[in-house]
């Protein structure tokens, strides 16, 4: 089985899971950039095609890009990678799972979450300022839910809550 992975990471953690991927399936990891200046017929022999983004504002990081591709790789098997900071038993992964996938690809395409952490060292600025400003709004917030208000506490430091073992339902859907 030929796979192709794709990913978008700016900290390490979606690389990371990419590379877990492509080590357990003998198959390349490459991050998006580099996809995008490969022509069609590099990813017409491959029977497995996974795109990993992290996720921002509850959003797929060029989620678009998987989501135009995906309708010339009928009859592939399909995956969409998706890697945030909330843990996996989060009540937001539900939702972020199913804004992954618009209506047309669900048929063709599976979404998978994997937790990934915080790394505020390996953060462009933007993106600091902004998770600092959401981490004290969380801890600040009136009547905070206690999953809002263990979520602020978390973010106030990097942590990594990634672990191989979220693969293994990805690895037996392109596998099955
Ligand atoms: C601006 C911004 C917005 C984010 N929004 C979310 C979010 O909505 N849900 C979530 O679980 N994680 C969110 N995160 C956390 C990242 O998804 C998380 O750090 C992820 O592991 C980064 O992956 P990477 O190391 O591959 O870049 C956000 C991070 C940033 C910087």
């Amino acid at each position: 089985m030929k796979s192709i992975i794709v990913y978008s990471s700016q900290t390490g953690f979606t690389r990371k899971y990419a590379e877990w991927l492509a080590q357990e399936l003998g198959a390349v990891s490459i991050p998006l950039g580099e996809a995008q200046k490969k022509g069609d017929e590099y990813f017409e022999d491959a029977d497995a095609i996974v795109y990993g983004g992290w996720v921002m504002g509850g959003k797929i990081v060029n989620g678009e890009w998987f989501a135009q591709k995906a309708p010339a790789w009928k009859g592939k098997k399909l995956a969409m990678l998706c890697v945030g900071a909330s843990p996996e038993d989060s009540a937001t992964v539900d939702t972020v799972l199913q804004d992954a996938l618009q209506d047309g690809l669900r048929e063709e395409a599976r979404a998978f979450y994997c937790p990934g952490g915080i790394a505020y060292e390996r953060m462009k600025l933007p993106s600091r300022l902004l998770m600092k400003a959401f981490a004290a709004m969380m801890r600040n917030k009136k009547d905070a839910s206690a999953e809002e208000k263990s979520m602020g506490e978390m973010l106030a430091h990097s942590y990594d809550i990634s672990d191989k073992k979220y693969i293994l339902p990805i690895l037996q859907y392109l596998q099955g």
